[in-house]
């Protein structure tokens, strides 16, 4: 990694493979942005590291049972005691999908981005069903988005 540049870490889960569409738009939208690194990961294979060196982060989740999904989860039970004085005000942006709802999955990310005292810089995405050409393209922009705030100081 660049240490001279902000980093832009996207994390996410997928496990039929819609979320690893959305969370690919979303990182290609971020790299975009030349003045910024980004670590595009799986939640699973996400670090405290990873999190500790980041300027922003974006997480990506499909909703399983009415919330979030269990890896996703598991990221914030790995990182919380490591990040949680060191990450206040860190910039987050949440993006879900979804069967039929989805809103369990946003509510209970953001519930736990609030116990990091992280700061919203951007409202969630919610897809429900299958990803629109359209809805991508919102992905991507949002992404880059999130990179150009944070690499403007904007955020
Ligand atoms: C185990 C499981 C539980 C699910 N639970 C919900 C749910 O509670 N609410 C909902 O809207 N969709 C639910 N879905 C649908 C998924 O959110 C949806 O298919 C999503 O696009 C899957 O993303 P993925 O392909 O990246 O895994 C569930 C799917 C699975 C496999």
């Amino acid at each position: 990694m660049d240490t001279n540049k902000k980093n832009i870490l996207v994390i996410y889960h997928s496990q039929g493979g819609t979320m690893k569409r959305m969370a690919d738009r979303f990182a290609k939208g971020a790299q975009k942005e030349e003045n910024v690194t980004v670590t595009y990961k799986k939640a699973a294979e996400a670090t405290l590291d990873d999190l500790l060196q980041c300027h922003g982060i974006a997480i990506g989740s499909p909703e399983y049972f009415g919330t979030m999904a269990g890896m996703i989860k598991d990221f914030f039970d790995r990182t919380y005691e490591g990040a949680k004085e060191k990450t206040i005000g860190l910039p987050f942006i949440v993006f879900v999908c979804a069967g039929n709802d989805g809103r369990g999955a946003v509510t209970q990310i953001e519930r736990l981005a609030a116990g990091y005292k992280w700061k919203k810089v951007q409202e969630h995405v919610r897809i429900v069903g299958p990803p629109t050409k359209e809805d991508l393209a919102r992905l991507e922009e949002l992404g880059q988005t999130l990179a150009a705030g944070v690499d403007f100081g904007i955020f």
